[in-house]
């Protein structure tokens, strides 16, 4: 091995050390969310709820939610999925949700999940913005 293709094999190797190191840190990083949006009274019903409709609801809507999740309603939405609460009120960097929507946390949790059958895509930056000031704001 040349010098140099031997260096980069050991800055790739550590590279791959890191990230793994990384995918196996669960802990929130915060830091990884987009901003809060600056709007104040921020509800269920007037903010939020068409997002979820036009992103989620395929899936986490009817009679069989996925992860028996339903974010059809506020309640739902606070209340969870099969592995408990992903809505923490007053704290959205706490809140998995925040971290799925914003593809943040693990890549397993990303919502929507990437290249799914229904091409439905990623949300915007704005649209995560708001869902974080909506659970700020106590998920009302
Ligand atoms: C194409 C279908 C699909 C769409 C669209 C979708 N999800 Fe999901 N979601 C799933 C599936 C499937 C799971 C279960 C994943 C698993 O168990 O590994 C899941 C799980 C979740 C969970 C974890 C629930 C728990 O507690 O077990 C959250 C939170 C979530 N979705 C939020 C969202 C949000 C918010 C949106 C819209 C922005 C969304 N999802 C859109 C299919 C979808």
């Amino acid at each position: 091995m040349k010098p140099l293709t031997f260096s980069l094999a050991i800055v790739s190797a550590l590279a791959l050390t890191a990230l793994t190191a990384a995918a196996q840190d669960k802990t929130f990083d915060a830091g990884k969310l987009p901003p809060a949006a600056d709007k104040k009274g921020v509800t269920f019903d007037t903010d939020i709820k068409p997002i979820f409709e036009k992103s989620c609801a395929k899936c986490h809507g009817g009679e069989k939610p996925k992860s028996r999740l339903s974010l059809e309603t506020q309640s739902g939405a606070v209340k969870g999925g099969k592995n408990g609460p992903d809505i923490v009120p007053g704290k959205a960097d706490k809140s998995p949700l925040v971290y799925a929507v914003a593809h943040a946390g693990d890549e397993d949790d990303f919502m929507p999940p990437p290249k799914n059958k229904a091409n439905i895509g990623p949300l915007t930056k704005e649209q995560v913005g708001l869902i974080r000031a909506w659970i700020d704001q106590g998920a009302k």
